[in-house]
């Protein structure tokens, strides 16, 4: 097992975990050694963080606004290891948010939000500046969303990761050209990095850093 940032861990080669506050499994993971088990297969985030840790000075204290929390599965192990910081969890869905609302009950660090993400100045008397906004909506202006709220609400210098699936944006063209279009489209940040996810065929993650 090694630490590959602050509570996050390498265990089994390809696995990550995380420590929670309550040692006990909240989607149905394994927990080994005390440890959640965070499956790459199963969350975009983990996949991401297997290639490239890139949320050093984001963890622990760091404020995150997250858009698509969905029901919270990754939500969960973001709150595990931002044990000082903070997550705005912005998701559209009502059935959604009732799972993300009973997490958000046992986790001082989560304020759920009952919103849509590209309308993000529907949320700003609750979202202060953050120093990552990661996004996983799944839609087909996924670029103009992201660019639209780290304009609103990312630090200059702040982290962005965007996950880009093919398919939301077109589901004739080819995915390598969707994503150079996709990415593009984003603005008012630079481009850092763009990695393949093991596990997620469709999809990349784009990470960017808002323009000082
Ligand atoms: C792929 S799922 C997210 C999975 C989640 N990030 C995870 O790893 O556990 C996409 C989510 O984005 C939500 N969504 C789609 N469009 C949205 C929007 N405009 N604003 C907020 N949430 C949106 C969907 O309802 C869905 O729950």
């Amino acid at each position: 097992m090694r630490e590959i940032l602050p509570g996050l861990y390498i265990i089994k080669k390809d696995r990550l975990a995380t420590r929670s506050p309550s040692q006990e499994p909240l989607y149905g993971e394994h927990i080994a050694d005390g440890l959640r088990v965070w499956d790459p297969r199963r969350s975009k985030l983990a996949a991401l963080l297997l290639r490239y840790p890139c949320l050093e000075g984001v963890v622990p204290s760091g404020k995150v606004l997250y858009l698509g929390a969905a029901n919270g599965a990754t939500v969960s192990y973001l709150s595990d290891i931002l044990t000082e910081g903070m997550i705005y969890a912005v998701e559209i869905s009502p059935r959604a948010m009732r799972d993300l609302l009973l997490l958000a009950e046992r986790r001082e660090n989560i304020i759920p939000l009952l919103g849509d993400a590209a309308r993000p100045e529907v949320y700003r008397r609750i979202v202060e500046p953050v120093d990552l906004i990661y996004q996983d909506v799944a839609q087909r202006n996924q670029a103009e969303i992201a660019s639209r709220n780290a304009s609103m609400y990312l630090k200059p210098n702040g982290l962005m990761i965007v996950m880009i699936k093919a398919m939301s944006i077109d589901s004739t063209a080819r995915a390598a050209d969707i994503f150079d279009e996709e990415i593009k489209r984003l603005w008012g940040v630079e481009l850092l990095k763009r990695v393949d996810l093991p596990h997620h065929r469709d999809h990349i993650a784009v990470v960017a850093r808002k323009l000082l």
